[in-house]
């Protein structure tokens, strides 16, 4: 496949202006490097208002062809995954082309056999392993809508999330195996399958080898796959057919399935992949993320394999068997891009700097950083310590909406700048507003909107057109609405400067606040409860709950049920640090929480509340700051 990068600045600038004098061109230029049934016969058509995005109209391709079969021709037998499995006493995997395609139709028969066809929705709940790249890849190649579910979600979470899309098979394992702790993922789905009445099979990986117990419609995911062969012609696909949901937290309650389509997001995934991160033939390539993730869906699994790239897929964690295990693993298979968050980076860096140097990182080219701002500490310590001050940082801002890396630099070929993401890939167009929705220029803070479609944002919100306008394209009309607030230099690079919504990063897992209070309040000795996020020297932020409850309890005996009920509810990485019980929350006369000054009150702000004058009953705030 053609190179997709920009080597050279000049090259840089050249694109850039040339997207921003004919955006359409520009993209059209660049998805004809890719293999179609047929050609689109309209680059793009879109209005904001509506809002309706379609890229490559009239295209017909399948995304796994790109991935797998095209290769084949020209390097069948190279790596494209090396599997480090949790274990490092285990032996890794690598997981050739050619040996790629071979599974993933093999597992693609395994689903039709099990009754899958175009457009059906498919769950996976897996752990890291080569089975949940193939899977993703198999509901590709037949045209299946895939729904991968992290594997760290609770039974309800992943319930309400197969009930949303009305999946109608589940795809997971016996169990999955992350540092010293084995989830049992298995009895989870189990519960969870109690109230799934549209899912009609559940094949189940066997990885751990622990005892599960066993239900009708459940099959062994080996069985399966020996009744079926290999040969498994891809599904041709509408550039605009969905590829996958992916759900993110929302203000709401209930989670935003995002819909991605196969074209835009091929073409976008492969071009950002090779741009940002440099990749050049021959380099082994590894990101950090879980395919539960947007960042393991474009950067593990598509954008690398669409580029022919080898990419590492790791199913442990940071800190086992000890906190020098990234470097193991990077000098071990000789990574040359790591791409990592900074709430990894800024765990590793409490420890030792001896079990960085202990290893050979001298393969090392470049460092990327992703899911949430970097921290000029953490940003200077990976700079040293890992890049021996000698590999770029690309420094990664995107959403799971937008599919693929919107504002970065492009390592070594734009600057870098600590703190920064810099500056829009070409064919972006980010902007800055002011509260009333105008744009405002040079050196400013405000809040980050995008001014034209690029190819992989999502189309919308599964099942529910009205809150995708309502989240994304309404509070400021013609615009796509991030819900990031940045500032902007006088060189025009871009720092990221946080959510303007209740939605809170913590260890860069996107948050919503409100389920997380959903959650509190079902337990019955709760009135109401208000979460919110404050600073955290790991996580970046940490929750902070306030709780009012009904009657006489012990307040750490509610605390302790109410941390387990939000693992339960959703999952123990929404698990509050603090739960604070009081006995009321600030309130404007209206009756609306004052999260703003909760929001100073959890960061230890004192001096910092403004106004309080106009609260219901100013008097809570002296109560929450003395037993705070
Ligand atoms: O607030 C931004 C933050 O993460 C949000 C998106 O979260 P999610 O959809 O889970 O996707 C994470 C992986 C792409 C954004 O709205 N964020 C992501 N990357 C950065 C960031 N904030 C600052 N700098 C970044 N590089």
């Amino acid at each position: 496949m053609k190179d997709l990068a920009y080597r050279t600045a000049s090259s840089y600038q050249q694109a850039k202006q040339h997207a921003n004098d004919n955006p359409e061109a520009f993209w059209a230029d660049i998805a004809k490097n890719f293999e179609w049934h047929t050609p689109w016969n309209k680059v793009l058509e879109y209005d904001f208002h509506t809002p309706e995005v379609n890229w490559f109209l009239g295209g017909k391709l399948n995304i796994t062809e790109n991935c797998l079969d095209r290769h084949l021709k020209t390097q069948p037998d190279k790596t494209a995954i090396i599997f480090e499995p949790n274990d490092p006493n285990d032996a890794a995997q690598h997981i050739s082309y050619s040996e790629l395609h071979s599974r993933v139709c093999r597992a693609a028969n395994m689903l039709k056999a099990n009754g899958a066809k175009k457009g059906d929705r498919i769950c996976i709940y897996m752990p890291m392993t080569p089975e949940l790249a193939i899977a993703v890849l198999a509901c590709a190649r037949i045209g299946a809508i895939h729904s991968v579910v992290f594997a760290g979600f609770s039974a309800t979470a992943l319930a309400a999330r197969i009930n949303d899309a009305e999946c109608s098979i589940l795809l997971t394992a016996d169990g999955g195996f992350r540092g010293a702790k084995v989830t049992p993922l298995k009895d989870i789905a189990d519960e969870a399958l109690t109230s799934c009445p549209s899912i009609k099979n559940c094949i189940v990986l066997k990885r751990t080898g622990q005892y599960v117990s066993w239900n009708n419609m459940d099959l062994w995911w080996h069985e399966e796959l020996e009744k079926v062969n290999d040969n498994c012609p891809a599904e041709v696909m509408d550039s605009e057919d969905p590829l996958f949901i992916l759900y993110t937290s929302g203000s709401t309650g209930k989670p935003k399935g995002m819909v991605h389509s196969c074209g835009g997001y091929m073409v976008y995934t492969a071009y950002s992949f090779q741009n940002v991160f440099q990749y050049q033939k021959g380099d082994v390539y590894w990101c950090t993320a879980d395919i539960g993730w947007i960042t393991g869906h474009s950067y593990i699994v598509y954008g690398p394999l669409a580029v022919g790239a080898t990419t590492v897929m790791f199913e442990g964690v940071p800190s086992y068997p000890d906190y020098g295990r990234f470097w193991e693993v990077c000098a071990k298979h000789k990574v040359n891009q790591f791409y990592t968050a900074p709430t990894a980076i800024r765990a590793l860096q409490k420890h030792p700097v001896e079990l960085v140097n202990k290893h050979d990182l001298s393969s090392l080219k470049v460092l990327g950083s992703v899911g949430e701002p970097i921290n000029a500490e953490a940003w200077h310590w990976y700079d040293k310590h890992v890049g021996k001050h000698n590999c770029p940082i690309v420094d990664t801002w995107w959403q799971t909406e937008t599919g693929g890396i919107l504002i970065t630099s492009l390592a070594g070929v734009t600057p870098q700048k600590p703190t920064f993401a810099t500056l829009p890939m070409p064919g972006v167009q980010a902007v800055l507003l002011d509260n009333e929705g105008n744009e405002i220029e040079g050196e400013t803070e405000g809040i980050l909107a995008i001014k034209h479609p690029w190819p992989s944002i999502a189309r919308t919100i599964w099942g529910d057109h009205e809150r995708y306008k309502n989240v994304y394209f309404s509070a400021y009309p013609g615009y796509y609405f991030p819900g990031d607030g940045a500032l902007r230099d006088a060189e025009g690079n871009f720092r990221i400067t946080g959510r303007v919504d209740d939605v809170v990063i913590v260890s860069g897992h996107n948050l919503g606040t409100a389920p997380i209070e959903n959650a509190l309040n079902a337990h019955k000795a709760v009135v109401e409860s208000a979460v919110v996020g404050f600073p955290h020297d790991v996580k970046g932020n940490a929750l902070h709950a306030f709780v009012i409850p009904n009657s006489e309890v012990d307040p750490n005996e509610l605390t302790d049920e109410l941390r387990v009920l939000v693992a339960k509810t959703i999952g123990p990485i929404a698990k509050p640090d603090r739960i604070q019980v009081v006995s009321g929350l600030p309130k404007t006369r209206s009756g609306k929480i004052m999260r703003r000054i909760l929001r100073k009150l959890a960061a230890g702000e004192y001096d910092q509340l403004g106004d309080v004058s106009t609260l219901l009953n100013p008097e809570i705030i002296q109560e929450i700051k003395q037993n705070s």
